[in-house]
């Protein structure tokens, strides 16, 4: 099948269709026995990460069982971390540890030198996905944006307050904007590399954005994302790229009003009827379940699914959950919402 024929695209494309494109923010992940499988074999998180035939069977895992529009590289937004020489791991129970940086000197000593070999698993991974996946299915490569990825670089870890981050932003005015630009070019760097690895749409996952004042948001979320989109698309200028600025709020109309992003995807609390009426006709969405609803299943699933459908409807929509798949989540909730959603619950 020819990209501009696959879903996906279309939905992106603007094209009206009898259901929208389904796929899921996480959909690779402990909520599958496979899953847990494949990753005690691996080792640690990170070896799966950069094991391309594990990373690849991952990967596919969720596309076979479910038959997803679109399958998304399975990797972490840190590996762009690790690559630029900070420490990175993942404990059980505790999510990522880094080495924090507390200081311009720190920062020094980061830096592109061996990003690409670095991340060679990863664009391996693409390509063999690229040539693995099911003709119909949409490859979705993915970084994480400047803030969010800098706050897990200088808190060390997930934070309650952000408030090293926060001090960094405020205080150490230089080494934060180098921090951030250092992220700009590695990203745009890595994106490019996937796309000509195979990756057919691209997302940036900025999952921090909510916790910014709105002008900060704008200098360190919305404008880094921006200077990614143009450095991805000087090279490759038809790529698609999804942006999703979680917990902004009305801050959403300022990133459909930039008019470079090929969609935004919407957290669950954004107003539906505010998002059709104010954002649908500037961008394509992607949203927005209450991961929780698919946890919950039966009666209430299918009213969340509803509400949605009605409102965003079957253009300019691709179907997804307002955050990532939580690990308690039952697959037969997944099969559910799959069929759900192609059948028009709405
Ligand atoms: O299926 C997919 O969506 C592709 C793979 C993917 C993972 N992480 C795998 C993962 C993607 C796209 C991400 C993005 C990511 N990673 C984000 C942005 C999206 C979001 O959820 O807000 C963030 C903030 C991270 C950083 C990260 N990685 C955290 C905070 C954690 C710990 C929390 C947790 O869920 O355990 C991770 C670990 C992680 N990334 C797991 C997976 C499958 C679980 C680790 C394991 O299997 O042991």
């Amino acid at each position: 099948m020819k990209k501009a024929d696959k879903l996906l695209i279309r939905a992106l494309k603007g094209e009206t269709l009898k259901s929208p494109p389904i796929w899921l923010m996480r959909q690779a992940g402990r909520y599958l026995p496979e899953y847990r499988g494949t990753r005690a074999a691996a080792g640690s998180f990170l070896d799966l990460c950069y094991n391309p035939m594990l990373a690849t069977e991952v990967t596919l895992q969720p596309i076979r069982r479910f038959g997803f529009d679109a399958a998304i590289l399975f990797s972490d937004i840190l590996v762009v971390a690790d690559a630029l020489g900070q420490k990175v791991g993942f404990e059980e129970g505790r999510g990522p540890v880094l080495e924090a940086l507390k200081d311009g000197k720190d920062l020094a000593q980061l830096g592109l030198g061996k990003f690409h070999q670095h991340l060679g698993p990863v664009y391996e991974t693409v390509s063999r996905l690229r040539a693995d996946l099911p003709k119909e299915t949409t490859l979705i490569g993915f970084a994480g944006a400047p803030w969010t990825v800098a706050s897990y670089m200088i808190e060390g870890g997930s934070s309650r307050d952000f408030s090293k981050a926060k001090s960094w932003m405020y205080g150490r005015q230089q080494d934060f904007a180098a921090l951030i630009a250092l992220l700009v070019e590695a990203t745009s760097q890595y994106l490019i590399q996937q796309v000509e690895a195979g990756a057919e749409v691209l997302q940036l996952f900025d999952s921090w954005a909510g916790t910014l004042a709105h002008n900060d948001m704008r200098l360190f979320s919305l404008e880094p994302t921006r200077q990614i989109v143009a450095n991805v698309r000087a090279v490759h200028p038809e790529i698609p790229i999804i942006l999703f600025p979680r917990g902004v709020g009305a801050g959403y109309l300022d990133f459909a009003e930039a008019g470079v992003f090929s969609a935004l995807s919407l957290d669950q609390s954004v107003p539906l009827a505010w998002a059709r009426d104010q954002l649908q006709p500037r961008v394509a969405l992607q949203g927005n379940l209450d991961p929780q609803l698919l946890v919950a299943g039966g009666r209430a699933l299918r009213f969340g699914v509803g509400h949605i459908l009605n409102r965003l409807g079957k253009k300019r929509f691709i179907f997804n959950l307002g955050h990532g798949i939580v690990p308690e989540t039952p697959p037969e909730h997944v099969a559910e919402l799959v069929k759900l959603v192609r059948e028009g619950a709405g």
